[in-house]
């Protein structure tokens, strides 16, 4: 069984004697004005929560982008500052992004291109030379940046997501001697889906420069493979799963990734959850009602309208159940300039309003929508509360919301209703697994949630809490520097 401590001695056994940088779009404490106070943040990333306690075991630096409006005070004259700012253990390395780049590389070929493509739910991608221009610059500025802090030390290379497909080739190309690997936390399409593309090959070369490639699932590994088969001038190992292109080969694996299950249970059980709770009591309201929970970005792909509509489905189906539930769906705000984004904020603001105007009474309304930013504790608190936890992705690479609701039930109980077009459902398939466009089948499965008797809610949330607590944070990167460890430095180093 992986652990932090694990983790700690592979590290030091094996990689003490090299450089480890980090690269993500997304920093893992943003600094923000607040109440002319600079608060440090911590951003709703599953990525970020996932990688911070692995940066912290590991030491080296995190390269990303400073992003928070009072990130340039808060670092020194070479744009670095330590973290976490209660026990400093590793360097955050902050770039700074004009507004263009930022439209063109992050909001534009990142998330209106490359997000809904990967997703395939119903969004249409758009694609703009512009943005992908803007794409390739970004790209590089952030691999000047990453050989900056590798210097002559040997150094590994770990680069997150979708925002830097062409940097492991850049990185190559600048300094050979670096071992490059990437994970891509998002799903990966079928190829018939990635045609759309219109610069795949660029895009497809530029990961391939990657000495390893990982996706949560076989499949998306596979719909990988298949795509560079059918994309461009490369070799295909089916058996190996790996692709060889230039004399160059990148091996492509399956990392399901998860969270710090111990170090979360320890924060849930604090007294500062417990004061939440309190505070949540008083504000909902709910009484002896039961409550049901959802959490996350406001985010197309995340099926908000379809299990909201699924509390309308439920009531309608089961009157007796009116007044006898609240449902609290939080939304943190998210890549709000993109037009689809907008839409799907209001289409859940007016879903809200339309189902809470049909069934509220002067005392009780099914749905309490709390559009903000939600610290670590607050969200630990509504997991404790939730009789039921709705995650509803109509399509999502992991999600480790759902893993962090069954890290938080210390006490047994509680359901999960999840979506099976997660890829946390192969894992925790002792949830009550949904199709998320079928309305009436979420409906049923509240319904489901909330009559299943003590004794089998236990026994699954027992189950799912294994599943958790085994196939950690740690086993996900002890997995992947296992496989980095195989690859050699040059001799020369
Ligand atoms: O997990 C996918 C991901 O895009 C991460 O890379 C990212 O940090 C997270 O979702 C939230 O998105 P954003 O960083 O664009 O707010």
């Amino acid at each position: 069984m992986w652990n932090k401590e694990s983790l700690h001695k592979l590290i030091q056994s094996k990689l003490s004697n090299y450089n480890l940088i980090v690269v993500a779009n997304r920093e893992p404490y943003i600094h923000r004005h607040v109440d002319e106070e600079i608060e440090c943040q911590r951003p709703a990333s599953g990525m970020a929560s996932a990688l911070d306690p692995i940066m912290r075991a590991c030491g080296g630096t995190w390269v990303g982008h400073g992003g928070g409006d009072a990130d340039r005070e808060t670092v020194d004259e070479r744009d670095r500052v330590r973290v976490p700012p209660e026990d400093p253990t590793y360097t955050l390395r902050r770039v700074w992004l004009s507004k263009k780049e930022e439209e063109g590389y992050y909001h534009g070929l990142s998330n209106e291109g490359l997000w809904p493509l990967c997703h395939v739910v119903f969004t249409r991608p758009v694609f703009e030379l512009k943005h992908w221009e803007m794409y390739k610059k970004v790209n590089k500025k952030f691999a000047d940046a990453v050989i900056e802090e590798a210097g002559d030390v040997p150094t590994f290379v770990f680069i997150q997501d979708y925002h830097f497909a062409l940097m492991p080739r850049m990185l190559k190309q600048m300094n050979p001697n670096l071992i490059v690997a990437q994970f891509w936390h998002i799903p990966w399409p079928n190829r018939e889906t990635f045609q759309a593309f219109p610069w795949k090959e660029e895009l497809l070369d530029g990961l391939l420069g990657n000495d390893l490639l990982g996706f949560h699932l076989r499949y998306h590994c596979q719909n990988f493979l298949d795509t560079v088969d059918r994309g461009i001038e490369a070799m295909v190992n089916q058996e190996q799963s790996e692709v060889t292109r230039g004399g160059k080969t990148t091996l492509v694996r399956p990392f399901p990734i998860s969270i710090d299950f111990e170090s979360h249970e320890k924060r849930a059980k604090s007294a500062e959850v417990d004061d939440k709770i309190r505070k949540f009591n008083r504000y909902f309201k709910p009484g002896k009602r039961l409550v049901g929970v959802g959490i996350e970005r406001i985010d197309y792909t995340k099926g908000i309208p379809e299990r909201l509509r699924a509390v309308d489905r439920m009531l309608e189906k089961n009157p007796e159940y009116v007044d006898k539930f609240i449902f609290i769906q939080v939304g943190v705000p998210s890549r709000g300039h993109i037009d689809a984004y907008k839409k799907i904020d209001d289409e859940i603001d007016r879903i809200v309003e339309e189902v809470n105007w049909k069934w509220g009474t002067e005392t009780w309304k099914p749905i309490h929508y709390a559009k903000r930013h939600f610290s670590t504790e607050e969200m630990m608190a509504l997991h404790r509360m939730a009789h039921f936890f709705i995650v509803s992705s109509l399509h999502d690479g992991m999600n480790l919301v759902s893993k962090e609701y069954v890290a938080s039930r210390f006490d047994g109980d509680g359901m999960l209703i999840l979506s099976s077009f997660a890829g946390a459902s192969r894992e925790l398939s002792d949830a009550i697994l949904v199709n998320p466009f079928s309305i009436d089948e979420l409906a049923d499965a509240i319904r489901q949630a909330i009559e299943t008797p003590e004794e089998e809610r236990r026994k699954r949330m027992q189950k799912l809490r294994a599943a958790v607590a085994e196939n950690n944070i740690y086993r996900w990167a002890g997995k992947i520097i296992s496989a980095l460890l195989k690859f050699d430095f040059p001799e020369s180093m």
